[in-house]
């Protein structure tokens, strides 16, 4: 049986996603704000974050998969593209969690070819040991070292989305 270590609690993530959603309304409250959740991780923390984001704001889906069980296969797929006009908006990405940071330049490295004016990133965890990339992860609600995490939208192999706080899998 898999163990689930608590890391991260249900009041923790709540007061980390408010702070940030007000930081964003902040920095944006003068520009053309667009956020694209990348699917599917970022459901949950999207879902909470735009309500703590007080200014007018629109809001899109990109599809890229590149996980299988823990270690990733180094391919990106996309599943789904925005439908929103992207061209001289003020894009924010939206993610769960950047680990090696090859999904998220692929996003971004997309996204570039629609002419925005700015694309920044907001991931709910960012996780350093395995970065391969150099990418700056503008707003951060949870730094992680390492480990393997689930629940709050992370799954693994498609399970434990559905935890209402962060957990540690042990397999
Ligand atoms: P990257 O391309 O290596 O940065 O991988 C990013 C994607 O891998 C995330 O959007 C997650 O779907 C998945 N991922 C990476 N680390 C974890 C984790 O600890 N738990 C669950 N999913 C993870
Ligand atoms: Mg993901």
């Amino acid at each position: 049986m898999p163990e689930f270590i608590p890391l991260i609690s249900e009041e923790e993530i709540k007061a980390r996603v408010q702070k940030t959603g007000e930081e964003i309304a902040k920095d944006y409250k003068d520009l053309d704000l667009v956020l694209i959740g990348v699917l599917k991780g970022s459901f949950i923390f999207l879902a909470d974050l735009c309500r703590k984001i007080s200014i007018d704001h629109e809001i899109d889906l990109i599809g890229a998969s590149s996980y299988e069980g823990t270690s990733s296969s180094g391919q990106i797929v996309f599943t789904k593209q925005p439908d929103l006009e992207l061209e001289n908006r003020d894009i924010l990405l939206v993610e769960d969690i950047v680990d090696t940071g090859n999904t998220l330049l692929k996003i971004k490295e997309f996204i570039q070819f629609l002419n925005p004016r700015s694309i920044k990133i907001c991931s709910l965890i960012d996780k350093h040991e395995r970065r391969e990339v150099k990418i700056d992860v503008n707003y951060s609600c949870f730094s992680l070292e390492k480990g393997f995490i689930v629940g709050y939208g992370l799954d693994y192999n498609e399970k434990y989305r559905n935890l209402p706080a962060i957990y540690d899998l042990k397999l």
